[in-house]
C-alpha cells in the first residue's frame, strides 16, 4: 500500500514522533510505502511530496515542529466546505495521481473536519488528533498538550518569585483557542490564585474581592492565569492587558502582564507526548492495514483506540464546571472568576 502523510494547522510538539510512529510501523511492520505531503493540504493539490523511509524517519523523535511543514489553508478549506464538481474532481485527481491507498491527516479540529469531508468524497483517510489546546472531540488527550502544560507551569512557577519579591499582581495569558485546558492544568499545577477559563466566563467583582481578601490575609501578591479565549466584556484589549489594567485600577496594587504565546508550541516534546504520538501513529498504521478508513486514532481512558471521523467533525471538547480539577480547586479556595 502507498500511504501519504500530511500535517495541517498550528504545529504542536510531538508531530514528528507521530510521523515516525506511522511511518516506521507502516514500513517495517506492514511493508507499506510512505510519502510525506508537504505544507498541509496544498501539498496534496500541488503534489509537493517527499519519499519517507526508515532512514529519513530517524533522528526526528525529539524534534519540535513538523518535518513536513504545515499551513492553515483557507483556499483548500473553501474547496472542501463548499465544493463544486470541479473542486471535487481536482482533489480526487490529486489523490489518484499520487497513487495513494490512504491519506493520514495529522491535525486539529479543522484538519479532522477536512479529513472527514475527504472521506465523504470517497477517499481513504485516517486522522490523528494533534493540538496543544487538547480540545478535539473523540479523544481524552492530544499530543502537544502535556508539553504546553509543562512550559506554562514553569512560566507560572517563575512568576511566583518575582511577584512575591515585588508584592505585585501577575496576570499570565495562556493559549488554548476557545478551550481552557492549558490554563486549567498549568494554573492548578503552578498554584495560580485565580484561574479564568473561556468556558466559565468571569465576574470582575469576584476577581477584585479575591485579590483584596488575599491582601487582607497577609498575601500581598497574586497570580492570575487567564486563557486567551476568555471573552472580554466591553473592551477590545487582549485578556492579559484587560485584566492587568482593571485590577491595577480597581485595587491600586501594582500589576504586570505576561503573554506566553508561541513558546508553548515550540521546541522538543515531553516524553509523554513522544509516546502518545508514537502510539497513535502506530494505531493509524494498523487501521490502514485493516482497511478501517474514515476513522481517527484516539486515546480514551487508558486505551489507544479509534472513533469515526463523522463523530469528531465540527465538535469541540471543552472544560466543564464539573471537571475534577475545577472542583478540587474550588474546594481549596482557588477562584475561577465566577466563584
Ligand atoms: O491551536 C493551537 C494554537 O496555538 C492556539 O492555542 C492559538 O489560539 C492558535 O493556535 C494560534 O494560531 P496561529 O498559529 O494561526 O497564530
Amino acid at each position: 500500500m502507498k500511504i501519504g502523510i500530511l500535517t495541517s494547522g498550528g504545529d504542536a510538539p510531538g508531530i514528528n514522533a507521530t510521523i515516525r510512529g506511522v511511518g516506521k510501523t507502516g514500513i517495517n511492520h506492514y511493508g507499506m510505502e510512505m510519502i510525506g505531503i508537504l505544507n498541509g493540504f496544498s501539498g496534496l493539490l500541488y503534489k509537493d511530496i517527499i519519499q519517507l523511509n526508515d532512514a529519513s524517519l530517524s533522528g526526528i523523535l525529539n524534534l519540535g515542529g513538523t518535518i513536513l511543514g504545515t499551513a492553515r489553508e483557507k483556499v483548500f478549506r473553501k474547496m472542501i466546505t463548499s465544493p463544486d464538481e470541479k473542486d471535487r474532481q481536482q482533489i480526487k485527481n490529486a489523490y489518484h495521481e499520487l497513487e495513494l491507498d490512504c491519506l493520514v491527516c495529522i491535525g486539529g479540529n479543522g484538519t479532522q473536519r477536512t479529513a472527514w469531508m475527504l472521506s465523504e468524497l470517497g477517499l481513504n483517510v485516517v486522522g490523528i488528533p494533534k493540538t496543544i489546546d487538547n480540545d478535539i472531540y473523540g479523544t481524552d488527550i492530544t499530543f502537544g498538550f502535556d508539553t504546553a502544560v509543562n512550559i506554562a507551569t514553569e512560566a507560572i512557577d517563575r512568576l511566583h518569585s518575582t511577584a512575591s519579591s515585588h508584592k505585585r499582581i501577575m496576570v499570565i495569558e495562556l493559549m488554548g483557542h476557545h478551550a481552557g485546558w492549558i490554563t486549567l492544568y498549568a494554573g492548578m499545577a503552578g498554584g495560580a490564585d485565580i484561574i479564568l477559563l473561556p468556558e466559565l466566563g468571569y465576574n470582575m467583582k469576584v476577581i477584585i474581592d479575591k485579590i483584596k481578601q488575599r491582601t487582607e490575609a497577609g498575601k500581598p501578591y497574586s497570580i492570575i492565569a487567564v486563557a486567551e479565549g476568555v471573552e472580554i466584556q466591553n473592551s477590545k484589549e487582549r485578556p492579559a492587558t484587560y485584566f492587568a489594567r482593571e485590577i491595577q485600577e480597581q485595587t491600586g496594587l501594582e500589576t504586570r502582564e505576561t503573554v506566553l504565546g508561541y513558546i508553548q508550541r515550540g521546541g522538543s516534546p515531553s516524553p509523554y507526548d513522544r509516546n502518545l504520538g508514537t502510539l497513535l501513529g502506530g494505531h493509524a498504521a494498523k487501521l490502514i492495514h485493516e482497511g478501517k478508513f474514515g476513522r481517527m486514532a484516539s486515546k480514551i481512558g487508558k486505551e489507544i483506540t479509534d472513533v469515526p471521523l463523522s463523530e469528531v467533525a465540527g465538535k469541540l471538547r471543552l472544560v466543564t464546571p464539573e471537571d475534577q480539577l475545577v472542583q478540587q480547586g474550588k474546594r481549596m479556595g482557588i477562584s475561577f472568576g465566577v466563584w
